[in-house]
């Protein structure tokens, strides 16, 4: 369209993941199923929890918001790629490229910050017992998840305002299944060295902070289960260890593609995959099966339907 000197590159195009066509139907229909896992689990987990007035405490309200977290999280990437399997050409708009690259640090920062409140949720519960309903009361709870949302928001805008302006006029080759910053820098015409330093002090600003605040939560936590009694140190171990297979599955692949990237393809693709679909997937399993209330949240759920049968 544009002849003069300068082309403007309108759309990317993705790689994807698999090359043969018979690998392309496998993985179509393997993130078929587990997309449709990740929806029914999360939206089950929230239905349960918003229906079940025992359940009504700020830590399911908490796990409720995760479950909501983790649902939109998977679906700014996984629809686009499970359609894309089955495309020859696997191409994105630049508007769509850069609202993948909004949401993605949008929600994931917001769900960072959210495993920061939940963790110190369980500090409060755990440490500071008597004080617990004072301290995370409703409106307490509800300004954390209001900071979640601004604090993802926040650094999504900063990143977005450094990106969108980029000039982007030679290829346009995106060696990945979805649009992310570190990927889109690669092509723009410039030497993106400065700007990458500059993204990964944004990013990095984000994920470290998050990690301190957790690993000094959970190290206080632990202390305190371990001074106290048996019976209850059993149970909060049990909550805790759930909250902790979470933030590693979460966190890791973002420290390795964000703070300390490896840049090594196939590595960067499979991290992606882990935190852009498997935490949503394993999230909702995890506090299900390790959680007794939620256990029995989902017998009385179903003795409610055997009764209107
Ligand atoms: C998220 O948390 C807030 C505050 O506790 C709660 O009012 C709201 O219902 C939760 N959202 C979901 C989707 O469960």
């Amino acid at each position: 369209m544009d002849n003069g000197n300068q082309s403007v590159v309108s759309e990317f195009m993705f790689l994807g993941l698999g090359r043969s066509w018979n690998m392309q139907i496998l993985l179509f229909m393997t993130f078929l199923m587990i997309y449709i896992m990740i929806l029914s689990g999360n939206i089950a987990v929230m239905v349960l929890i918003i229906l079940d007035p025992q359940l009504h405490s700020p830590m399911y309200f908490l796990l409720a918001n995760l479950s909501f977290v983790d649902m939109w999280l998977s679906s700014v990437t996984t629809p686009k790629m499970i359609t894309d399997f089955l495309m020859e050409n696997k191409t994105i708009s630049f508007g769509g490229c850069m609202c993948q690259v909004f949401f993605v640090h949008f929600i994931g920062a917001g769900e960072m910050v959210l495993l920061v409140v939940m963790a110190y949720d369980r500090y409060v519960a755990i440490c500071k017992p008597l004080h617990y309903s004072t301290i995370m009361s409703l409106h307490r709870c509800i300004g954390l998840v209001v900071i979640e949302w601004s604090a993802g928001f926040v650094h999504s805008v900063s990143q977005l305002v450094v990106i969108v302006k980029l000039p982007f006029c030679g290829p346009r080759e995106i060696d990945s299944f979805f649009c992310d910053i570190p990927l889109v820098t690669k092509l723009a015409c410039i030497d993106s060295y400065n700007l990458d330093i500059l993204i990964n002090i944004d990013c990095g600003l984000v994920i470290v902070t998050c990690f301190v605040l957790l690993l000094i939560s959970y190290t206080y936590i632990l202390l305190t289960v371990h001074q106290s009694s048996k019976t209850g140190a059993s149970k909060a171990l049990s909550t805790c260890t759930a909250h902790i297979t979470v933030v590693v599955i979460f966190f890791v692949p973002c420290i390795f593609i964000y703070v300390w990237p490896l840049n090594i393809t196939w590595l960067d693709k499979f991290l992606a995959v882990f935190y852009g679909v498997f935490a949503p997937l394993l999230n909702p399993a995890i506090y299900t099966l390790r959680n007794k209330e939620m256990k029995n949240a989902v017998k009385r759920f179903r003795g409610y339907f055997m009764v209107f049968k």
